[in-house]
């Protein structure tokens, strides 16, 4: 069960990687190139956020069957930060909800995608790196 989950929240990082790289530069291409947003926007901004809560799903679950919490480094950098990066993602999907133009959704989706990736990288650090295989 342990092997299972850890296999599953270890791999199911390379969809929240992609999802969050893909739609920050899909973000940032509709920014700069002044595009109207379009429900493929709303759509890839609900599957990035769809992804990384998956993946902390599995993360918690994980957390509380191996006992982590003794060890602190691994908490701080790696449980604190990546909950810090789900707020990204919520800033972006939120901000890009409430904005008024297409110019500033686009702004606020990849500002708010861009930090979530800095805290994921940050995040994964402590388990050997963003594409470190156990
Ligand atoms: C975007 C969010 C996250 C990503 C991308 C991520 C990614 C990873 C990766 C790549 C590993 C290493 C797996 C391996 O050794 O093969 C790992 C381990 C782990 N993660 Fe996460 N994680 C995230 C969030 C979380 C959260 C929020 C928690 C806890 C609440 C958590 C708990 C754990 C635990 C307990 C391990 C096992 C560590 C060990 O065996 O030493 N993760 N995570």
């Amino acid at each position: 069960m342990d092997y299972f989950l850890l296999q599953a929240h270890s791999g199911w990082r390379f969809i929240v990687i992609l999802l969050v790289v893909a739609t920050a530069i899909k973000m940032l291409i509709g920014w700069l190139g002044k595009q109207n947003w379009r429900s493929i926007d709303t759509n890839l901004l609900l599957a990035s956020r769809g992804a990384i809560y998956v993946q902390v799903l599995l993360g918690v679950i994980l957390y509380i069957l191996l006992q982590k919490w003794t060890n602190m480094r691994f908490t701080a950098e790696h449980t604190i930060i990546l909950l810090l990066a789900v707020g990204g993602v919520e800033f972006a999907s939120a901000r890009a909800k409430k904005a008024a133009g297409s110019a500033g959704k686009f702004r606020m989706a990849f500002i708010g995608l861009a930090v979530s990736f800095v805290l994921i990288f940050v995040g994964l650090q402590a388990v050997g790196g963003l594409f470190a295989m156990s």
